[in-house]
């Protein structure tokens, strides 16, 4: 059978209308955070994405019912809170699962998540995690490849969350999830600004809880005695929303993204536009096209509001063939670049020196088989088989599924000639 792959025949222009769906990063500590909720959480716009699938299955067995509407909302409701332990087999499949460990504590007393290891992205700590939990008092332990933490009750207090390369979206979720049932004030310094997190934030206070300062470095959380659940529609994906630009701008088309937020892409568009690509909000949607001259251009990766490490690859993808040399350093994971040898081997010419690539754009990409390495590096293949000439074969393309719902009907839907077929390649 072999797994499924995509054929992408490149060099058609895309034009017409994709709707952004909501953000997969937000979507899944928001679902995490039901754990901390009394009666029903419904939520609105949750993607159809492998990874939403994961975290359900997980908090399924976590004693929460988690059921996909008629009308396509995801309602969750804890049944039963016997079982607080997330093992290996579903955390080693999605990191994101380290998110139930704030929640569990709070609302739990106790929590046993696997440890996450690394990942094709680079090496991916927790330590920031377990530094917020054992601040806000709770007795944390490594047993047996084990997160194991306990806690009474959580006391407020204040927590720097900076390491070596910035804040933690993930580990500011935990902290600030655990905090809203603690007793009295927890601050949280150096929290990521990420509009996921601010997402989570909003959720939260419309459950009962009380946080300010997200989207600041500065979050504020007083400790309540309980959440209620509540009705809530998840901002769109802005890295999906991003990749969907690329797509308009590699391929000389034009795109309306309807359900965009320009103002979470700010950094993004910064760069677009001096690479030429033309961005502009209208009654219709945020419209995407671009001129014939790609310029080359320096960007470096940062927490947001700075250029995401999300859209990292899919950018290089299209200073492949821009006019020029072009420079990508990565900052906040300084080995995600395993999408450098693939697009070399569609012609591109990249050349890594450390956390930085260096990038010589070529007149033309070429379609070759090639294989996807994790999520957003197998986006980046995708789009540089849409500009290339001849036929493109993507393998691997589970990655992808975690994290983009349809992506390849939507591309579809606008003028691509992308076909899923079975029989791929899993060879290492
Ligand atoms: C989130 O991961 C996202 N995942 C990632 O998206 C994204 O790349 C990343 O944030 C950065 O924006 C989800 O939201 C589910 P971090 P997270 O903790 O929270 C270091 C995708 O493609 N660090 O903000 O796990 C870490 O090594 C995924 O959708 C510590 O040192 O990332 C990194 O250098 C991939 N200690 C930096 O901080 C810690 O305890 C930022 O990582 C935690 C992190």
């Amino acid at each position: 059978m072999g797994l499924p792959y995509f054929e992408i025949n490149g060099g058609t222009r895309l034009r017409g209308t994709v709707r952004v769906s909501g953000a997969k990063n937000a979507a899944l500590p928001i679902m995490a955070a039901a754990i901390l909720c009394e009666g029903e959480v419904i939520l609105r716009d949750v993607p159809r994405v492998a990874d939403v699938f994961s975290l359900a299955e997980l908090l399924i067995k976590l004693g929460v019912d988690v059921e996909r509407r008629a009308d396509g909302a995801l309602r969750l409701v804890t049944r039963d809170e016997m079982n607080c332990r997330a093992e290996y087999d579903i955390v080693r499949k999605m990191r994101a699962s380290i998110c139930v460990l704030g929640p569990l504590l709070a609302k739990r007393h106790q929590a046993q998540v696997s440890m996450p290891g690394g990942c094709a992205i680079g090496d991916r700590p927790v330590d920031l995690h377990l530094r917020a939990m054992r601040l806000l008092g709770a007795d944390v332990d490594l047993v047996a490849g084990d997160i194991v933490a306990r806690a009474k009750r959580l006391r407020g207090r204040e927590i720097f969350l900076g390491g070596p390369f910035g804040s933690t979206v993930l580990g500011t979720a935990n902290a600030m999830m655990a905090a809203t049932l603690a007793e009295g004030v927890t601050v949280i310094e150096m929290a990521a600004c990420e509009p996921e997190v601010a997402d989570l934030a909003n959720f939260l206070n419309k459950c009962g809880a009380s946080i300010s300062g997200h989207g600041t470095p500065r979050i504020v959380v007083e400790g309540v005695r309980e959440l209620h659940g509540c009705e809530y529609t998840i901002i769109p994906d802005r890295i999906e929303a991003g990749t969907l630009m690329v797509a308009g701008a590699i391929t000389n088309g034009e795109l309306t993204l309807e359900n965009c937020r320009l103002d979470h892409l700010m950094a993004f568009v910064d760069r677009l536009a001096a690479i030429g690509v033309n961005v502009e909000k209208t009654d219709k949607g945020v419209v995407v096209s671009s001129a014939r001259r790609l310029e080359p251009v320096d960007v470096t990766t940062q927490p947001f509001p700075g250029f995401p490490t999300d859209l990292q690859a899919q950018l290089m993808a299209l200073l492949c063939v821009a006019d020029g040399n072009s420079i990508i350093t990565e900052k906040i994971f300084p080995d995600r670049f395993l999408h450098v040898a693939e697009l070399n081997r569609m012609g591109a010419h990249l050349r890594k020196e450390g956390p930085t690539v260096i990038v010589e754009g070529v007149k033309r990409l070429v379609g070759a088989p090639v294989m996807a390495s994790d999520l957003r590096a197998s986006a980046a293949l995708v789009l540089a088989g849409l500009a290339a000439r001849g036929t493109t074969k993507v393998n691997r393309i589970y990655h992808l599924d975690r994290g983009y719902e349809r992506f390849d009907d939507k591309l579809r839907a606008v003028g691509a000639d992308i076909t899923r077929k079975e029989g791929g390649d899993d060879a290492g």
